[in-house]
């Protein structure tokens, strides 16, 4: 892996920092994942213009056909839910501080994903207490983090049933906690150590990159995520966030 990564990036590798490292290969990942995207989006196109020739053959071609049209349909949609996934974190570690009021942020991901849930019977609540301190943290990312906790959510709940979205400060910690919680399935002990690690997923159409980048996303503001199980049944996933990450989190400012 390593001599790869140093081919294609012209750098000695053993003398560069594991952090550096874990830069250059998000940097590599995201020129493979733009490289990548073109010829899906001709082949998806080729693949419709064939479909449509298709549609003169003869019946029973044409029924036998359905079938690997679909597949073919599907597994391209799923590299290129993988791509976009890949995409979004170009640059994970180049966090882009704000002071951000987090009523603000839980706000727009509960109203975005409402619908959503709502045609599943899964009603999502939000509590953040007034008066919160603002956070200093990258809204865009913030906001990604959350979206893929209350999809994750959404996911495991499949259908009726509740997510929460809390946020609380701890200045003794100098530290924020975001929580989604859900009343779903959980995540089983064997599962707690895997479900972040990339390309782990349980779902047939899941690219197992979501929590992944949350976590990346926690990393880049010196932060961290987690999960446990709720009492009652479930999972609750919290992100761990200092007030303010400082601009030590910035490593692309240096070259
Ligand atoms: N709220 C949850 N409850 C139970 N299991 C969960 C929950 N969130 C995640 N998981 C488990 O963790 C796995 C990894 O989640 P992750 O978000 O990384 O990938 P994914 O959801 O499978 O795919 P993607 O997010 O790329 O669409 C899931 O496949 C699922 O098994
Ligand atoms: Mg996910």
């Amino acid at each position: 892996m390593e001599r790869v990564l140093a081919d294609e990036l012209g750098q000695d590798l053993t003398k560069l920092a594991a952090e550096e490292k874990q830069r250059l290969l998000s940097r590599l990942l995201a020129r493979l994942a733009h490289e990548i995207r073109n010829p899906l989006s001709s082949l998806a196109i080729h693949v419709q213009l064939l479909e449509e020739d298709m549609a003169q053959a003869s019946p029973p071609l044409v029924a036998k056909s359905a079938g690997r049209f679909e597949i073919i349909r599907s597994e391209l949609l799923r590299l290129e839910n993988l791509m976009r996934q890949f995409l979004s974190l170009a640059a994970p570690s180049a966090v882009d501080l704000h002071p951000v009021e987090v009523a603000e942020i839980v706000g727009y991901v509960c109203e975005l994903l409402r619908p959503e849930a709502a045609t599943r019977g899964i009603e999502v609540v939000m509590r953040v207490p007034d008066g919160l301190p603002s956070l200093t943290a990258d809204p865009a990312q913030l906001k990604q983090a959350l979206i893929n906790l209350v999809i994750n959510a959404i996911q495991a709940i499949e259908r009726n049933g509740r997510i929460e979205v809390d946020a609380r400060a701890d200045p003794a910690a100098g530290a924020f906690f975001l929580r989604v919680s859900d009343d779903g399935p959980g995540v089983s002990g064997e599962k707690r150590s895997a479900i972040f690690e990339p390309f782990f997923t349980t779902k047939s159409e899941g690219s197992g990159l979501g929590l992944w980048i949350v976590q990346q996303i926690a990393t880049a503001h010196r932060g961290l995520a987690t999960v446990e199980d709720r009492p009652g049944g479930g999972a609750a996933f919290t992100l761990q966030l200092p007030y303010a990450p400082g601009r030590a989190a910035d490593p692309e400012s240096h070259g």
